[in-house]
């Protein structure tokens, strides 16, 4: 299993701390520039070596802020796309993958034995620990290589008729929509993307859009739980409830939820649920999680096949989607470690300092005229990311001035401004100073 190989170099850990150490020492002679969010002490190597906070400690976030590798004058705001890995992450998958080389001769197939690679072996405790972060069993998750994939397996492994409606959003994710026109091309099923107001009032209009959209040929309702571009949290549960009740298989697109927001799929009551633990779990690339509800399993065919594609056996669950042919086993290690990290601190608490910390941002960009919030603020579908934009100023504009300015990364959304994705590495300061930045274009 993952955990038998990369523990033991903690050697190479305390070099790279104390390289660290010696960066800030420079910092603070003046040979490096001086940090620009004062809240983040300089001794962040010295506490990256501390044990985990206690809940109450009221330098927690500081203290996980200091597990990243992003220099403490950076502001990183583009999880979204891609999350930032903490340092115990990074050094699992490259202490992993060093030890993999460095015993690679050793590999002899013998029972009880290290694996050297990914993509024959059922993964239980790890998909145990994942299906743990949304409620699931292990059985009901299969470990993939991103969102991207987990959609395109429902997408190509429905059984849908020529005719056969599914119904989307006009706000998905190229990849939201990818698997569902290749077949609507392929095979003729009807795919409907549904409007959705920019920005979305409340969660009734759109449930009452996809109630009004169902018809005796709709089979499949596919979904993003937070849609991409606004980062609009969507009504998921009420429109699973919807599908379920007329028999619709329900999927939903949680790229940019699980990590983000608090997640239960046997809540959302879903068919089947699809993530990027590469953005707000903080995962490597590479890593993807998909999960079907063990009732709805069987209605799904694997679209990738090898040793297990026609592998039923109940104990299995979604094995059968994830013997993929040979994977990066280090990758593995580090979702592990994500796993852990996030599990560490607990989604709902996740989520409370990300959505407190976005309502930040929210309430500074209303007070500041000219400026225009693209998202959903009705509390209900606000989460963690805003897009927002300046009256005569382009996204890439406000893009380039947060960087050459205060080197606030945040991610150009063109003519509609820029998007912001909040995350636990993430403070009020810098909130404070995008704010200022956003304040002072707005006025020009
Ligand atoms: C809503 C949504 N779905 C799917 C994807 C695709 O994710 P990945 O490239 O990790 O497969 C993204 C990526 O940004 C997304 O935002």
């Amino acid at each position: 299993m993952i955990g038998t190989l990369g523990q033991s170099i903690a050697t190479e850990g305390y070099i790279m701390i104390n390289r660290r150490g010696f960066f800030q020492g420079l910092a603070a002679l003046g040979a490096l520039p001086l940090l620009k969010f004062p809240g983040r002490a300089s001794t962040a190597a010295a506490r990256a070596t501390q044990a985990w906070p206690k809940d109450n400690d009221p330098n927690y976030w500081r203290w996980i802020r200091q597990q990243f590798l992003i220099p403490t004058d950076e502001a990183y705001f583009n999880t979204g796309t891609l999350g930032a890995r903490p340092r115990q992450v990074h050094e699992a998958v490259v202490n992993h993958m060093r030890e993999i080389e460095q015993t690679l001769a050793h590999f002899d197939y013998k029972p009880g034995k290290p694996e050297y690679f990914a993509g024959y072996l059922p993964q239980v405790e790890l998909r145990k620990k994942a299906g743990s972060v949304i409620n699931a069993n292990e059985r009901e998750i299969a470990l993939t290589q991103n969102a991207t994939m987990g959609i395109s397996f429902i997408a190509a492994g429905l059984d849908l008729k020529p005719g056969d409606e599914v119904l989307l959003t006009d706000q998905e994710h190229p990849s939201g929509k990818g698997g569902w026109d290749l077949r609507a091309k392929r095979q003729g099923i009807v795919v409907k993307k549904l409007p959705i107001p920019i920005p979305t009032p409340n969660p009734d209009v759109v449930v009452k859009t996809f109630a009004e959209a169902i018809t005796p040929r709709t089979r499949v309702i596919a979904v993003p739980h937070i849609a991409s571009k606004y980062g609009i949290v969507l009504p998921v549960k009420q429109l699973c409830e919807l599908g379920r009740k007329q028999g619709i298989f329900t999927f939903v697109d949680g790229a940019q939820a699980v990590g983000h927001l608090y997640v239960d799929v046997k809540d959302i009551g879903c068919d089947a649920y699809a993530t990027s633990p590469h953005k707000w779990l903080l995962a490597p690339p590479g890593n993807g999680l998909l999960y079907i509800r063990e009732e709805r399993e069987n209605d799904v065919w694997p679209s990738i096949a090898s040793t297990q594609w026609d592998n039923h056996n109940q104990a299995d669950g979604l094995f059968r989607f994830m013997a993929n042919g040979t994977g990066n086993l280090s990758l593995l290690a580090g979702l592990d470690a994500a796993l852990d990290f996030h599990l560490k601190i607990g989604s709902k608490r996740v989520e409370k300092h990300d959505i407190s910390l976005a309502d930040r941002l929210r309430e500074g960009l209303r007070e500041i005229k000219g400026a225009k919030i693209y998202s959903s603020v009705h509390p209900a579908m606000a989460g963690a990311i805003v897009t927002y934009g300046v009256e005569g100023v382009t996204g890439a504009q406000i893009q380039d001035a947060l960087w050459e300015k205060k080197k606030i990364r945040v991610r150009s959304q063109g003519d509609e401004g820029v998007r912001q994705s909040v995350h636990i590495y993430n403070s009020a300061e810098e909130i404070d100073a995008t704010l200022e930045i956003v304040k002072s274009l707005a006025k020009k």
